[in-house]
C-alpha cells in the first residue's frame, strides 16, 4: 500500500529494551494478521485482514509443531478488525469490509460473538451477530464491561461505544486526540483502544482508563471514562506523540502500553510518564507489527505476542507472510 510510505518521523532516541522473539505461527506470504487477543488458558486469537470470506484463527502457543486452526469464517466482510473478551471466554469479532488499494474501510461492520465456552473446534464453538454497525467502520475494540463495547471508527475519527444487547451505538469521544485527517494517504485517526480497569480498588469505585492511538498524529492518549456510559470523566491525556505509524496496543496493570509500529517494524514500550523505549535485540525486527497482546497464564508471563502483516511494500507485495511472534520480555 502506497500509504505506508506515509508516516512521521519518531522523535525519541534510541534506547532500546532487550527482548527474545519467537515465531508462533507464520501464514503464507501475503497474508494480513491485522490482530490477536489472548484467552484464559493461553491459546491466541488471531484475525485475517483483506482474505473473503473473513477469518479468525485460534492458534497454541505452547506446541512445538504448528498448531493453527480455522475456527471460524464470518460472512459479508473480508477482514476482522479488533477482537475483545466481553465475558469470560466470551470473545467480541468486530468484521467489516477492508480495500487496501484506498486504506479504507469500506460500507459497514457487524460485531459477532464468538463463545468458546462449549469448545475451540470449528464445531463447538458458537458464533452469533451481537451488533449491526450501518454506518461505522469499527477497527479497535475493547469491553468496557458485559453489555457495553468501546470501538474506534478509526476513518470517521471517533470512538463509539455499542450496547450488545440492543444493538445501539453512539459516539463517546470525538475530539483533536481522536481526528483522522482526510487530506492523508492513510486517512486513519483513532486506532487501536484497551481499557486499563482499577483493579486494586474494590470494584465500582473508580473509574477505568481508556488508553488510544491516533495514527494519523502518530500519537497515544489515556482518558478516564464513566464505568457503565464509556463516557470521558476527566481531560483526555497524551502520553507520546510522534511515534510514527501506529496500530493497536496492550496495557499491563501499572499503565504501560506496548505499541505496535508497523512502518518501523517494531514495538516500542511507553510507560505512564511518556518515556518511549523500543524493544530491541536479536530478531527483535518484526516486519508490519499490527497488533500486541500480553499472555495470560503462569506460562507466558511477561510475554507479548505480536501479530503482523509481513511488511507491506510500495507496489502492495509483502516481504513476507504475516505472523504471529512471542516476545519474551523477561529475555
Ligand atoms: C533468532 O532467529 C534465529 C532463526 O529463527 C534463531 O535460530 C535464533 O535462536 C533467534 N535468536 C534468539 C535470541 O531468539
Ligand atoms: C484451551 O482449551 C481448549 C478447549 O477447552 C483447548 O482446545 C486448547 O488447546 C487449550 N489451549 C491451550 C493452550 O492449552
Ligand atoms: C518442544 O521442544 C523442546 C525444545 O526443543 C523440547 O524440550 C520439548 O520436549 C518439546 N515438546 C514437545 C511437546 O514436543
Ligand atoms: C473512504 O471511504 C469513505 C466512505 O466509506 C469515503 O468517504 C472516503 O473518501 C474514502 N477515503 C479514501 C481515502 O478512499
Ligand atoms: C462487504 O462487501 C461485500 C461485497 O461487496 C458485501 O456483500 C458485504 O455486504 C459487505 N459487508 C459489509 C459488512 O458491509
Ligand atoms: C492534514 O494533512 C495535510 C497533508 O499532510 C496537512 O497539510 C494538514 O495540516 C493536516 N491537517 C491537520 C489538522 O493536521
Amino acid at each position: 500500500m502506497r500509504a505506508f510510505e506515509y508516516f512521521l518521523a519518531a522523535t525519541f532516541s534510541g534506547i532500546s529494551l532487550a527482548a527474545n522473539v519467537r515465531i508462533v505461527q507464520q501464514f503464507p506470504n501475503p497474508t494480513w494478521v491485522e490482530n490477536v487477543a489472548s484467552t484464559r488458558n493461553g491459546s491466541l486469537l488471531a484475525g485475517i485482514l483483506g482474505q473473503t470470506p473473513a477469518q479468525l484463527h485460534i492458534i497454541n502457543p505452547f506446541s512445538n509443531a504448528t498448531q493453527d486452526t480455522l475456527l471460524h469464517t464470518f460472512a459479508y466482510s473480508n477482514s476482522i478488525f479488533g477482537i475483545t473478551e466481553y465475558e469470560t471466554d466470551v470473545f467480541a469479532v468486530a468484521a467489516g469490509n477492508f480495500s487496501s488499494a484506498t486504506a479504507n474501510g469500506t460500507g459497514d461492520a457487524n460485531i459477532w460473538s464468538v463463545d468458546l465456552r462449549c469448545g475451540t473446534t470449528k464445531d463447538s464453538v458458537e458464533v452469533r451477530k451481537l451488533a449491526y454497525l450501518q454506518d461505522a467502520q469499527i477497527n479497535g475494540i475493547a469491553a468496557l464491561n458485559s453489555d457495553t463495547l468501546l470501538f474506534t471508527d478509526s476513518w470517521a475519527g471517533n470512538i463509539r461505544k455499542v450496547d450488545v444487547r440492543t444493538g445501539k451505538y453512539e459516539v463517546v469521544l470525538q475530539d483533536a486526540s481522536t481526528a483522522n485527517n482526510l487530506s492523508t494517504p492513510l486517512p486513519l485517526g483513532a486506532n487501536g483502544l484497551k481499557i486499563l480497569r482499577p483493579n486494586s480498588v474494590p470494584s465500582g469505585n473508580a473509574s477505568p482508563t481508556l488508553y488510544f492511538s491516533n495514527l494519523q498524529l502518530g500519537s497515544l492518549h489515556k482518558v478516564s471514562v464513566d464505568q457503565h456510559t464509556g463516557r470521558p470523566n476527566g481531560q483526555v491525556v497524551t502520553l507520546a506523540g510522534n511515534v510514527g505509524v501506529i496500530d493497536d496496543l496492550a496495557v499491563t496493570d501499572d499503565g504501560t502500553v506496548f505499541l505496535a509500529r508497523d512502518a518501523a517494524n517494531d514495538v516500542v514500550r511507553i510507560s505512564d510518564d511518556g518515556e518511549v523505549v523500543t524493544l530491541g535485540g536479536e530478531n527483535s525486527t518484526i516486519l508490519g507489527p499490527t497488533a500486541v497482546v500480553l499472555g495470560r497464564t503462569y506460562k507466558d508471563r511477561g510475554v507479548l505476542y505480536v501479530s503482523a502483516m509481513g511488511g507491506q511494500q510500495a507496489d502492495g507485495t509483502y516481504l513476507e507472510g504475516g505472523k504471529v511472534v512471542a516476545v519474551d520480555l523477561t529475555a
